[in-house]
């Protein structure tokens, strides 16, 4: 007899087949088709990873199951179905498009479901379960690992259809974390195939926010850690749909930043700096980034930069960073 966890992956296996079937050879994937080609994602992409799409039904999912004599409760644990609270039982996803997510060893164990254009909410994902645990899962890892390991280096997306646009566009490295925030655990796991992440979050301040958080986690995990600078409200996906691959080589991951010098820009953000009073005080809270680093080197090349921006003499900063760095100690 089999375990719960092998029924649930073949429940899941088989799902994801069902779904991609819907989605390419039925009537009911037509408008699903039509919204992915808009999104100019190809039949190749389609086929590679496996999307799908869930009819807009209650029991489509869950006659499928019955016939094949998977025991429905354990798809409710599987997260394939839903229960509600008189006991019946129902599809959980419904009118979606679906992604699945895969383990390591590439085995579907969840899928992430994208309402069409207007839907809510955007996106439902597989709850956790034996199978999926989703602060120790990366989406697409199993298909970039070696890519990876090979370029020593990994790129770190907010979103799944960010990963998908770039593996199109012939990135191979590429990785999202499930809609959390990135965890320790994920960050470990990138640490086990490269020390250099690229963090190319969202350009909103929810991507600025959480690529502050993701570099602390990163670098918790031993990893070296580069930010790709997006355009104001732009996501990866936007821009490679918009300006193409090689666009986003050149002027998004080749202008890959260091982390402090990320820092700088997201300190002076928009602020305006209009007297001395407020120029000052930038420099001290810069002078502070600047001092955590532990090259003497690189904070010398920083202190310049600061000088040249404010048209003042290098002395001027050596010696307010003397002050600052004492305060430090
Ligand atoms: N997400 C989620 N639930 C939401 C919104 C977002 O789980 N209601 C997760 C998804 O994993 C999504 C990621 O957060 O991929 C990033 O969110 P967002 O930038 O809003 O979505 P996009 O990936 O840009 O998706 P799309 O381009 O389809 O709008
Ligand atoms: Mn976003
Ligand atoms: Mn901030
Ligand atoms: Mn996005
Ligand atoms: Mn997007």
């Amino acid at each position: 007899e089999r375990s719960a966890k092998q029924k649930m992956l073949e429940a899941y296996s088989q799902v994801a087949q069902m779904y991609h079937y819907v989605l390419t050879s039925t009537p009911y994937g037509t408008e699903a088709v039509k919204y992915l080609q808009k999104r100019g994602f190809s039949q190749q992409t389609i086929k590679e990873f496996q999307l799908g799409f869930a009819p807009d039904s209650w029991d489509f999912i869950t006659q499928f199951l019955k016939r094949r004599q998977f025991d429905l409760e354990q798809m409710v644990e599987a997260g394939l179905l839903a229960k509600n609270e008189g006991g019946r039982i129902f599809d959980r996803f419904r009118g979606r498009v679906m992604f699945p997510i895969h383990n390591s060893q590439g085995e579907v164990i969840a899928f992430g479901g994208r309402a069409l254009d207007g839907g809510h909410p955007k996106y439902l994902n597989s709850p956790e379960s034996i199978l999926f645990n989703k602060s120790a899962t990366l989406f697409n890892l199993h298909r970039a690992r070696a890519s990876i390991r090979r370029r020593k280096q990994a790129i770190l997306f907010e979103g799944y259809v960010d990963v998908i646009s770039a593996w199109q566009a012939g990135f191979s490295q590429v990785v999202a974390t499930l809609g959390t925030a990135l965890n320790e655990q994920q960050a470990r796991i990138i640490r086990r195939n490269a020390e250099q992440v690229t963090i190319c979050y969202d350009g909103d301040s929810a991507g600025q926010e959480a690529t502050a958080k993701a570099i602390q986690v990163l670098h918790q995990a031993g990893c070296t850690v580069r930010i790709a600078p997006l355009p104001q409200g732009m996501d990866p996906d936007d821009y490679l749909k918009q300006h193409g691959a090689e666009a986003f080589s050149q002027q998004v991951l080749l202008q890959a930043m260091p982390v402090t010098a990320f820092r700088l820009k997201h300190l002076r953000g928009n602020r305006v700096l209009n007297d001395e009073t407020d120029q000052a005080r930038f420099i001290q809270e810069a002078l502070l980034i600047i001092s955590e680093l532990d090259s003497p080197v690189e904070r010398d090349l920083y202190e310049r930069q600061l000088a040249e921006d404010f048209g003042l003499s290098l002395d001027a900063i050596k010696s307010e960073a003397r002050k600052v760095y004492k305060q430090q100690k």
